[in-house]
Order: structure tokens, then sequence, then C-alpha cells
């Protein structure tokens, strides 16, 4: 049973409040609710918190209650009760999530926690001297048949070894935790087998059979995941790549050098690109880059909006530089 006490009073902020952009987004999104039900945001707020802060302070959960006119004890209750919410301070640069049950503990989830103990700290919930790091063990994250695996913010990284978990954290640790490929590590394609498709091998009759297009990590005997064949970005299964030379998409937030080379390789090299992609696209990519969500979490089409219009543009739009 994990302890879901509150970090002690010497850690906890005096004050909390959402910055602009997430400010303006929680006004959104208390809104969605009908009059008088706005308290259901109370989850997705205290995610938010979270996604600012990497935890949810006592400050945080009153600030909360109050925008959702709850008594702090609603609030307490809610963020005491899932383990999704951090209640103490952990790892500036990651927090590792270790799963350690039944199928990844099979497949070697102890090793990987051995790793966390060795690179982070003995004790669970305890950050590294720089305070940059922090693990613990967690219940199953629903990807059993990629184990063991461990998930660090919104991502997982599965099919672990420990050799390649202390590979990710070294990255996180130097600030490149973005350019971490997500998912498997060991090369297969979401949960296809390694080994190739066993079933399913005949083409059927009436869709003639296209040459694969998207480039894989896999090698040539991987087989496509179970959204990789149904990944159609409009105007084919890649984007035609625009004549002309490429843009820098590593200005985009969110964007680092293996996101860019792959992002290159599926036809995208323009911010006007990024700037137009549809509902769709952004779905399809997302599933072809194993990236699910971030695409719309961090705003690219946006930024490639601003962007494409030049870097003043972006600063007017977003108070800063780009990278
Ligand atoms: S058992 Fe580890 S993800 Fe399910």
């Amino acid at each position: 049973m994990s302890d879901r006490s509150l970090a002690k009073d010497s850690l906890q902020p005096k004050s909390f409040s959402f910055n602009k952009e997430n400010a303006a987004w929680a006004k959104k999104r208390i809104a969605l609710y009908p009059k008088g039900r706005q308290q259901s945001a109370v989850i997705p707020l205290l995610m938010r918190a979270q996604d600012q802060e990497s935890w949810v302070s006592r400050a945080a959960m009153e600030k909360i209650a109050d925008m959702l006119k709850m008594p702090y004890i609603r609030v307490l209750e809610v963020a005491t009760f899932y383990t999704q919410f951090q209640l103490k301070p952990v790892g500036t640069r990651a927090h590792v999530q270790v799963c350690g049950t039944t199928p990844c503990m099979l497949r070697g989830a102890e090793d990987l926690r051995a790793v966390c103990q060795k690179k982070i700290h003995a004790s669970p919930h305890q950050t590294n001297a720089s305070g940059t790091l922090s693990w613990e063990e967690v219940e199953c994250l629903g990807a059993c048949v990629n184990a063991p695996m461990v998930a660090i913010g919104h991502d997982t990284y599965e099919d672990l070894t420990p050799e390649r978990l202390e590979e990710i954290i070294d990255e996180f640790e130097a600030g490149r935790g973005d350019e971490v490929m997500t998912g498997p590590q060991n090369g297969r394609v979401f949960s296809a087998p390694l080994s190739g498709m066993t079933t399913l091998l005949e083409v059927p009759q009436h869709e003639p059979a296209k040459p694969a297009k998207a480039p894989r990590k896999t090698g040539p005997k991987a087989a496509p995941g179970p959204g990789a064949g149904a990944v159609k970005p409009s105007g084919g299964t890649l984007f035609a790549r625009p004549e002309g030379e490429a843009d820098d998409l590593k200005m985009i937030s969110g964007v680092g050098p293996v996101l860019e080379k792959k992002l290159n390789a599926f036809g995208v090299t323009r911010f006007d690109q990024v700037a137009k992609l549809t509902k769709k696209d952004i779905a399809a990519l997302d599933a072809a880059l194993n990236f699910k969500g971030r695409i719309e979490r961090d705003d690219w089409v946006k930024q490639a909006r601003a962007l494409s219009r030049g870097v003043d543009e972006y600063e007017r739009v977003f108070g800063k530089k780009p990278k």
C-alpha cells in the first residue's frame, strides 16, 4: 500500500498559481461542465497542476478547491486517493515509475528497480543528490504485453533491459528526455511480434498490396503494429516532401533531433506543413511516431503557424523566443 501522506511542511510552497497558459486552459476546462457541476474538473485541474510543478502541493490543492468552490478536504480526498498524483516533490527531470505487477515482474522488473536504486536512490520517492531524478514502483500501467516497462511523465518505455533503462535515465539526466524514443525499446512496432507476423499474412483480394513506405526502426522482419496499417495521413501513407530547403523543425518546442529525423522521413520538413496538419493527420502521425498526444499537447500546429511567419511572430504569440 502506498504512502499517501502529504509532503512535510518544510517542502510545501506557500502559494500556487497556474501559469498564464494553464490558467487559460483551466478556465476553458471548467466551462466544459454544466452549470453547477464545475467540481467535476477537479481531476483534470490537479493533473495540470502536476504537469506544471511535477507534483501536487497542498497550496495547489487549496487553489484548485477555491477555483471550483469546493471544501479543501474534498480536493485532498481526490488527490490522496489516486496514486497518479505525486504528493511529494519528485525529480525535476524525471520521475521513473517502474511497473512491478506480475507480467513485468516475471520479465525483469526487479532488475529495472535495481537500476533505479543504483542510479537514483536506494529508496523510492527520494530524489538523487541533485534533485533531478526520483523513482517509485507502481502497479500495472497497461502495457503488459511489452513488459517490462516504466513510465516517465505521460510516456511509457517498454520492452526494457536494465542497460536500456540506464541509457534512458542518463538521457533524462542530461536534459534530453524529449529526444528519447517512447514505446518499445527493442525495435518492434507497438506490440507486434518481433519475429514478424504469424497470422493475417494474405493480402485481401480487393485491396492491392502496397509497398510499405513508412520507415521502420524494426528492420525488415518487423510487422506493422495494430495501428500501423491504418496510418494514412491525408495525401497518402507519407506526406509529399515539399520542394526547397527544409526548416529547422527542432525550433518547435517538443521536437528534438530524433523526432525531426522521423518527421523528415515521413515527408514533413517544413513549418507550413506542420501548420496545416488536420486532426486526421495528427492522429496518423501520433500513431506513426508512437508519440500519442504530444503533438496536440505541445501545440505543434500553433507553434509551426507562428514559425512559418517568422521568429518575431513566434515571440509575439508565445511571449518567448523559439528554442
Ligand atoms: S504488468 Fe506491467 S504494464 Fe501491466
